[in-house]
């Protein structure tokens, strides 16, 4: 792993932009697996940035999101796939079909997920996987005790999460869907290369935990020490129990 600490929140955001771009250099056609979150929300700013000053040439890409809350309709303000939209997609102009999402508004979402799984390998699978970190330790949303080999599939939510999300859902967790669809670990970790951001003291202990703690199931976020070339960008804040 290789541990980057940067002054603030925006110092993160930039050099996280920057490292998708020199990605998107490389490989115009790179499949990126991407995240949502607040964490997110500034990244994609930086990223839309660039693509709109010419800076980055971003429409060419296709991506793989990690997670979607079961139940919801893809045009849904609190649904990933609208965030996806708002905060990337519609800006750099990706076609419609190139950024994926889990059908979480699926009939069945078991079968959505095991067909997600099935068109990653078609992509020829992830190129860079941007994360973000729960404040549980959660990546994408497998949550702790999630097992560290686990594909695509149906979860339900801790109440951590619910609350750490409750704000969408009008500051009530009871409203957050109980269940999403995630990529699971060992899918997260068949990228090929793997960018964790985290900013904030309220990651610290996740963060501290994950970089340099034990690797168990009870803090999914460790298993990224199994990944030969995962880079962690954090800011002081979620550096701040790091030893
Ligand atoms: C979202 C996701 C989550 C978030 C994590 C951090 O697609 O996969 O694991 O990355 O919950 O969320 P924020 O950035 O809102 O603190």
């Amino acid at each position: 792993m290789k541990i980057v600490i940067l002054p603030d929140a925006r110092a993160v955001s930039c050099a996280v932009a920057d490292i998708i771009v020199q990605e998107v250099r490389r490989n115009p056609q790179a499949v990126l697996g991407l995240a949502t979150g607040r964490t997110m929300e500034a990244i994609y700013a930086e990223l839309c940035a660039r693509h709109k000053g010419g800076i980055a040439e971003l429409s060419n890409i296709s991506s793989f999101n990690l997670d979607e809350y079961v139940g919801l309709s893809e045009e849904d303000p609190r649904s990933y796939h609208y965030y996806m939209r708002e905060n990337l997609f519609s800006t750099i102009g990706i076609e419609a079909n190139k950024g994926r999402l889990p059908k979480g508004a699926a009939h069945d979402p078991e079968q959505a997920a095991a067909e997600y799984d099935v068109a990653l390998a078609a992509s020829g699978g992830v190129d860079m996987q941007l994360l973000g970190i729960g404040e549980n330790g959660h990546i994408g949303f497998n949550e702790p005790l999630s097992g560290l080999s686990t594909r695509t599939r149906v979860v339900a939510l801790a109440k951590a999460t619910l609350e750490q999300n409750a704000k969408m859902f009008g500051g009530d967790y009871n409203n957050v869907p109980k269940q999403a669809i995630t990529m699971g670990i060992g899918t997260i970790l068949e990228a090929r290369s793997i960018l964790l951001v985290a900013t904030g003291s309220a990651k610290a202990r996740a963060v501290a935990q994950s970089v340099e703690g034990a690797l168990s199931a009870s803090m999914p976020g460790s298993a990224l020490q199994l990944h030969a070339k995962c880079i962690v960008v954090l800011d002081q804040g979620a550096a701040s129990e790091l030893g």
